[in-house]
């Protein structure tokens, strides 16, 4: 006779049994999940990025999809949505997803629920929701239908502590949005051979191609890029994101530093506020950057980054004003050194940055049994 199992027995015995590891295609369906979110990291805000994946019994993935952007289907939801279009609504059996399933009706209705209407045996959590009102809440109410949930945190084996921290570094901004009220600082730092800030004569930028791309993933990234007027004046940037496609659409805020008790119009000149128009740039002056953090929060952003000079960097290191420093330094010969330093134990940087094809479509997961990953 087949062994009955309560929800948290379930969780318990399997624990045991697998104490050696996550399967290989609950692990492989994390990273899926973890490689579609990131599409969409920089379209989210004020919501997280979240992927889903959704197999079958036999570990084939059924349909991979990710949260796009604050009042559409979360990522669940929309799996599920494309398992049903597609047929495959029966053969859902392991739903892996990178954040707890909300359990609140928000701009869409909780995701639990819609989770308990399928067939599904067990559901694969990456965190758990860091808002302190939602926090365990999905996973509580799973739990109660008697389905077996899986947190990564409670599991033992290797890939599971892996994911979980990949999953940890993909809502870092988020969990630092909804538990402090503030947005997340990524400092920017570009350095010549010599440790020196500043290009050349008649040169915007001294990095490789390589770091150059990498800047431009994480432009694409963000919700704001901060900077100075010096910077404005001397380098005229455009601070677009080039070297990758670009959310479509896409609107960022460009602060601008100044202690000068100016205007805007006064401290920038009128054709570069033209040029950043055009570009989507919404332009915002702060006096004082210690309200930077707050400022941002105002504005739904979740992560911002900055692209300044020595001085303005300066500031933000002298106020402690930053969570990640990401310096890029020119070698000799072949490609720059990068270094990242960061004050958290989960940093969005370091996942982006390893997963280097995320912002390409044509290399996201192919040949998915039913995908309908746009
Ligand atoms: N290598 C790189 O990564 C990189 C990146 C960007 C720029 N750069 C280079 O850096 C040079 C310019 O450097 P920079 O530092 O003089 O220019 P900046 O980026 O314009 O920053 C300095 C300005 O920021 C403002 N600021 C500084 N601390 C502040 C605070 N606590 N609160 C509010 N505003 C504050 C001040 O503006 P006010 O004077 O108006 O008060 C200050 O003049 C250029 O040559 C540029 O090419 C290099």
């Amino acid at each position: 006779m087949q062994a009955r199992f309560s929800s948290d027995a379930k969780t318990e015995h399997f624990k045991r049994k697998e104490e050696v590891d996550l399967p290989d295609a609950i692990s492989d369906a994390f990273s899926y999940a973890i490689q579609e979110a990131l599409f969409y990291v920089g379209r989210t805000a004020p919501n997280p990025p979240v992927g889903c994946v959704i197999l079958d019994r036999q570990g084939k993935i059924l349909t991979v999809a990710a949260h796009h952007q604050a009042g559409q289907l979360h990522a669940e939801a929309l799996a599920l949505q494309q398992c049903r279009k597609l047929g495959c609504w029966d053969k859902i059996y392991d739903v892996v997803v990178t954040l707890e399933p909300c359990n609140h009706t928000g701009l869409t209705p909780p995701c639990s629920e819609a989770l308990l209407k399928t067939p599904v045996h067990r559901i694969w959590i990456g965190v758990n929701d860091p808002n302190p009102n939602v926090y365990g809440a999905g996973n509580e109410r799973i739990k109660q239908d008697g389905k077996a949930v899986f947190l990564l945190k409670d599991l033992p084996g290797k890939k599971a502590q892996y994911w979980y921290e990949k999953c940890n570094d993909l809502i870092a901004p988020f969990a630092k949005f909804v538990t402090e009220r503030k947005a997340w600082i990524t400092i920017k730092q570009a350095l010549n051979v010599s440790g020196s800030m500043i290009p050349p004569k008649g040169n915007k930028t001294f990095t490789s191609f390589t770091s150059l791309y990498q800047v431009h993933q994480l432009r694409r990234g963000t919700e704001a890029i901060i900077t100075g007027p010096n910077t404005i004046k001397q380098d005229w940037p455009s601070f677009t994101v080039r070297h990758v496609s670009d959310h479509i659409g896409k609107e960022r805020l460009l602060i601008i530093c100044s202690k000068k008790d100016q205007s805007l119009e006064e401290i920038i000149p009128f054709e570069y506020f033209e040029k950043a128009r055009n570009n989507n740039f919404k332009i915002l002056l702060c006096a004082n950057i210690e309200t930077l953090p707050f400022l941002l929060y105002e504005h739904k952003v979740l992560w911002g980054m900055v692209e300044g000079g020595p001085q303005l960097l300066h500031s933000f290191r002298q106020k402690h004003l930053w969570d990640e420093w990401l310096i890029f330094r020119k070698q000799n010969k072949g490609e720059d050194q990068v270094k990242l330093i960061s004050n958290h134990q989960a940093f969005p940087t370091r996942l982006l940055l390893s997963q280097s094809s995320f912002a390409n479509s044509s290399k996201r997961k192919k040949g998915v049994l039913c995908s309908l990953v746009s």
